[in-house]
């Protein structure tokens, strides 16, 4: 049986480490990038379980982990945006994802569910999330789930060295 709880500071190296591998597989699959060779320094600031992310997110109160038998088997990380596309109040789904061995038991649906419900509470209208393009996985997840997908693609620029 698989609990859906918000996530706690406990929760945060098993999420560090499920987020990771699942960040790890869509690469090299989709991107065919060695994992191996990308720098420490990046790797660690990847995902929303990262070191100066993971406070955020659980904070937000809309982030919970997936838990069978004690083990962390599954995350959603998400965040309510005031205002996206004319439409107050939006839950921004940064992030989810479920170990290999617990797919496919509607544990990614638990998850979609919970934080849409709880959003719903607190207001928000809609619910948008963030899809890699080619992870056919969260593409049918979503599908089932009842999103809509428009082929929108989100385009990311840094402004760290930015004039
Ligand atoms: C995407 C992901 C979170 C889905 O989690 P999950 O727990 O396996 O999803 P569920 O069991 O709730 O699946 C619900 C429905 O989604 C669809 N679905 C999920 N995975 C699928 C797959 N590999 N192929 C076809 N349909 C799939 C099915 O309709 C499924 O219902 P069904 O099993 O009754 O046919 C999981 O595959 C994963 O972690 N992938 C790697 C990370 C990732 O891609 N994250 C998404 C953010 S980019």
């Amino acid at each position: 049986m698989v609990d859906i709880r918000k996530v706690k500071d406990d929760d945060k190296s098993h999420v560090r480490t499920l987020e990771l591998f699942c960040i790890r597989e869509y690469l090299e699959s989709s991107l065919q990038k060695k994992w191996d060779d990308l720098p420490s320094e990046l790797i660690e600031q990847l995902g929303a379980s990262a070191k100066d992310s993971f406070e955020f997110y659980r904070d937000t109160g809309l982030s919970y982990v997936a838990v069978e038998k004690g083990q962390v088997v599954g995350f959603l990380f998400s965040q309510i945006i005031e205002h996206v596309n004319n439409i107050d109040k939006v839950l921004w789904i940064d992030n989810v994802g479920v170990h290999p061995d617990h797919r496919r038991k509607g544990v990614g649906l638990k998850l979609l569910r919970r934080a849409s419900i709880d959003a719903k509470k607190k207001g928000a209208k809609a619910v948008q999330s963030v899809l890699m393009p080619d992870s056919k996985n969260a593409v049918m997840l979503h599908k089932k789930a009842g999103f809509f997908l428009d082929g929108r693609k989100f385009a990311f620029l840094d402004l760290e060295n930015f004039e």
